[in-house]
């Protein structure tokens, strides 16, 4: 018999392609997903589950399930599983990691740009009929080549970002749980830029633009403060396309009003699909609903990996991107 497959949300066709290949495809092909009632429904008697970001999978869905063997998220963050859960109940939890990290970066890099040189500010400012003449002084926002760059979290689209930096002749500053080895930080430290780690106090002081390229856990929700806030420059821009929880969006949107920090880029909010109401009412802070791995050729490819990875699973191959590699007897 053919193992079950639950696809929880619409995806790219080349992904059920995939999985319609090694089973029976269960798939809501809607972009709402379901409630956690249906979601519980809908994933008993399942061998595998496909599923997002935006679909919480917890203990009690796993045991609904019946007999789950893997749970392929297509994201490569995986927060809205309770990996615990699965690796205590042996089933394989998988990500989507790497497809991604240039097109993250590629975004991070946009919000950089349309922070610093307030370019969203700018186009509401001309559909509004508000251009009169040039002038002298209209509209002028911070340069970015020359300046620091901050990465915290020096993961693959950390270094991403360093990579894109070096285009614009900035230092680069990063802290992350772990330092690179001497050899990694000259490598991404090509041509121009002089990447150094330093202390997390130091990046947020010494950054002009910071960049979080953090998971969300336990350890670093809200890693992101009032205290760090106050201890940026007033001219600094913030960026967050990893997580929104690891910022606390209050403390920034004092912040922003208060001019604690000039501006901020966000692609990635506390509680998603809401924002928090005083961030829309401001001019200095670009939003966009999380789109940083949003490019047709990315999104697709993570689809398609997610699919690879559960049709492994399901075949008793290792799949290309385990979790929790201990529950494939590996750690
Ligand atoms: C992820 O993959 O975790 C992103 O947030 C969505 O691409």
């Amino acid at each position: 018999m053919k193992p079950s497959i639950l696809v929880t949300r619409h995806v790219y066709p080349e992904a059920i392609a995939i999985l319609e290949a090694a089973g029976d495809v269960h798939y809501n092909d809607s972009s709402d997903g379901l409630s956690a009632q249906a979601l519980r429904a809908a994933a008993a008697g399942k061998r595998a589950i496909v599923c997002q970001l935006t679909d919480r999978i917890d203990a009690a869905l796993m045991d609904s399930a019946g007999d789950l063997a893997v749970i392929a998220n297509v994201a490569v963050g995986f927060d809205n599983i309770d990996v615990p859960a699965a690796t205590e109940r042996g089933i394989v939890v998988t990500n989507t990691p790497g497809v991604l990290t240039d097109t993250t970066a590629d975004l991070a890099f946009a919000l950089i740009l349309a922070s610093a040189r307030r370019i969203a500010e700018a186009d509401r400012f001309l559909r509004a009929g508000r251009w009169h003449q040039w002038e002298i002084d209209l509209l002028c926002g911070h340069d970015i080549h020359g300046h620091t760059l901050g990465i915290l979290g020096l993961g693959r689209i950390g270094q991403g970002m360093a990579r894109r930096a070096s285009g614009f002749d900035m230092r680069v500053v990063y802290h992350d749980m772990q330092r690179a080895r001497p050899d990694q930080e000259r490598e991404w430290g090509i041509e121009y830029v002089d990447i150094e780690y330093v202390d997390k106090e130091t990046l947020f002081r010494e950054s002009d633009f910071l960049s979080i390229h953090v998971p969300l856990t336990e350890q670093t929700r809200h890693l992101v403060g009032a205290a760090e806030l106050e201890r940026m420059k007033p001219t600094a821009v913030l960026v967050n396309t990893s997580r929104g929880p690891v910022v606390d969006e209050k403390a920034l949107a004092d912040a922003l009003e208060n001019g604690r920090i000039a501006s901020a880029g966000l692609d990635v909010f506390e509680a998603e699909p809401e924002v928090e109401s005083r961030l829309l009412a401001l001019e200095n802070v670009v939003l966009v609903p999380h789109i940083g791995s949003a490019s047709i050729k990315t999104r697709t490819r993570m689809c398609t990996m997610a699919a690879e990875n559960a049709v492994a699973v399901l075949s008793g191959r290792r799949p290309e991107n385990p979790v929790n590699s201990e529950v494939l007897g590996e750690d």
